[in-house]
């Protein structure tokens, strides 16, 4: 299974650092905040990874990121996403990468404690469709929220709902099949003139072919102020395990112990 990151956007609540450079490379503790999901893919077996990003610092991915290898990627594809037309938009930029397979995506302002090694392999083995990742969260206004039937199934997917119908986050980690591109391409822009990623995954709880899986530990996104400093301050906390984040190879982005 090949991996895609999502890294565009403007980071307009994180002006003026990202005045100067992209989100995604801003630092979450002693790191770039992209390093996160690449590193949560390889625990995963994920190698083959393409970082669609856009904005006027694309090329600060090229300087730190380069071919990849160095960080243990084995092939590492560059997409460039013109304007401003949200995740699922981004996502049409690796049709050709994917090349109809199975992709897991990770938003690239995500990062996690734990792993997702349980969700890829089952989704490796899962016939079609989709899947996604869910945490409960305190603040659940401000993510894709689910709502869901007596039968505690899931009965829709509402993106930051005003008065959210639960505490179940839908985190920015999703596995796809290839119809994901055709469902892309199909849709409208949201009241935020965005192509959102929730109307992607409410295509495939329609077609009854959206799973799901719960989180372990702590997840958090690192867009805000406030969200990039917790990041921070999970990772510092995580002690020195955190250089093994979810159980990656050691000194994997460094080669040594933290000093
Ligand atoms: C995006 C998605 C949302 C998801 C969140 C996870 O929100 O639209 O459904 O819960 O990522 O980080 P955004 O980052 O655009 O606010």
């Amino acid at each position: 299974m090949k991996g895609v990151i999502l890294a565009g956007g403007l980071g307009s609540r994180l002006r003026p650092l990202t005045l100067v450079t992209n989100k995604h490379l801003l630092p979450v503790y002693d790191r770039p905040m992209i390093y996160y999901p690449i590193q949560c893919m390889l625990n995963a077996g994920i190698d083959e990874i393409m970082v669609v990003t856009g904005g006027e610092h694309a090329g600060d991915f090229l300087k730190l990121l380069k071919n990849g290898k160095h960080l243990g990627v084995r092939e590492l594809r560059y997409g460039y996403q013109e304007g401003e037309g949200g995740i699922a938009d981004a996502l049409k930029l690796a049709e050709d990468f994917a090349d109809g397979g199975k992709i897991c995506v990770i938003l690239g302002d995500n990062i996690i404690e734990g792993n997702i090694k349980k969700a890829a392999a089952d989704f490796f083995t899962q016939k079609s469709g989709a899947k996604i990742i869910l945490k409960e969260v305190p603040d659940p206004q401000r993510f894709g929220v689910v709502e869901f039937d007596s039968n505690q199934r899931i009965k829709t997917l509402i993106e930051k709902p005003k008065n959210p119908p639960s505490n179940m986050a839908v985190t920015g980690i999703y596995f796809y099949d290839g119809d994901c591109f055709k469902v892309c391409q199909s849709l409208k822009p949201s009241g935020r003139g965005e192509l959102e990623i929730t109307d992607v995954n409410n295509y495939y709880l329609r077609r009854g072919d959206l799973t799901h899986e719960t989180l372990d530990g702590w997840w958090t996104d690192a867009g805000t102020f406030e969200s990039l400093h917790r990041a921070s301050k999970f990772v510092a906390e995580s002690g020195a395990n955190h250089m093994d984040l979810a159980g990656a190879r050691p000194g994997l982005f460094g080669g040594g112990v933290r000093g």
